[in-house]
């Protein structure tokens, strides 16, 4: 039976069936982390098939030969998705792992671990337009409706992936502390990608010289990865993902929330920002002055 249209129910938070069972988001809870061990931690949209790719060529030291030949999923597999048992068992040397999990269902299984995490965060209104866009070609995600429906669940945080806000507070407030952890933004990435590749090698202590650093730099720009198969999802078949009704590298912009959000739009959406993330600690400037 397809599972394209099954919706997971875990903790309060909605998942697509497609990918999630209740035995894999299980597993993710239960999961023994190795200290050798990196997690890239995003809510969707935020810039995780980049960081994958980021950490895949450090690793690789700019070798493309893995970037272009392994997908994504399969170097830095999502920890809560079904096939990431078999994706682990398979896997030799230090493991990139991905997830899309709030703090409070991993904060258990990371209780101790020396694991490096990488958080990176996206302004919440180039988030909501990119999920916006992906419902439309993902048939393993519901109907987007408008965008005004659309950005109302955003900001209820009832979307798949629960609430961006609680996503955010919870691995930067209460996570940040406890953890080996670097955190990003991905407009941190685009404004300056050379200085963010360098500051990503010296929290994974993976220094590079400066023709490897070039080689990562080339195969992370979006051009590159708007052209690699093993990361723009063309090979995933229609029925799961249109390729006509959008790409999967769609834009890679920053502040392209400018082209959809109305003025009342966004001031409803700076007032929840406002009264959600007062008791962060972080000071979120997501554009250049
Ligand atoms: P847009 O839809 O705004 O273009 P995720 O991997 O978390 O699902 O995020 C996907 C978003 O990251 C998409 O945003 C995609 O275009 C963007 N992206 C992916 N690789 C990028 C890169 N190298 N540079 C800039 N943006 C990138």
């Amino acid at each position: 039976m397809s599972r394209l249209n099954v919706t997971e129910t875990f903790h309060q938070i909605t998942f697509p069936g497609h990918l999630h069972t209740q035995d894999s988001l299980r597993y993710a809870m239960d999961f023994q982390f190795q200290d050798t061990d990196t997690l890239i931690v995003t809510y969707p949209k935020s810039g995780t098939t980049w960081m994958q790719q980021v950490l895949t060529l450090l690793f690789s030291r700019g070798d493309p030969t893995l970037s272009h030949s392994i997908p994504n999923w399969a170097r830095a597999p999502w920890l809560e998705q079904y096939y990431c048992p078999d994706v682990l068992k398979a896997s030799l040397g230090p493991r990139i792992i991905t997830t899309h999990l709030p703090y409070s269902l991993l904060a258990p299984a990371l209780q101790g671990s020396k694991a490096k995490v990488i958080y990176v965060a996206r302004n919440p209104k180039d988030v909501a337009v990119s999920y916006y866009h992906f419902h439309k070609m993902a048939n393993f995600l519901p109907q987007a409706g408008c965008f005004g429906e659309f950005l109302d669940k955003f900001l209820d945080g009832t979307l798949h992936y629960g609430s961006w806000f609680d996503h955010v507070k919870g691995w930067t407030s209460q996570g940040r502390d406890k953890l080996n952890f670097f955190y990003i933004t991905y407009e941190e990435m685009w404004q300056d990608m050379r200085g963010s590749i360098e500051r990503i090698s010296t929290f994974m202590q993976c220094p590079l010289l400066a023709e490897e650093l070039n080689n990562v730099q080339r195969h992370c720009s979006f051009s590159c990865m708007k052209e690699n198969a093993m990361v723009n999802y063309t090979q995933i078949p229609d029925e799961i993902m249109d390729h006509s009704k959008g790409s999967f590298m769609r834009k890679g912009k920053i502040g392209d929330w400018k082209t959809i959000f109305t003025e009342e739009q966004n001031c409803m959406f700076d007032q929840v920002f406002e009264a959600e993330m007062q008791s962060s600690k972080l000071n979120f400037i997501w554009e250049p002055p």
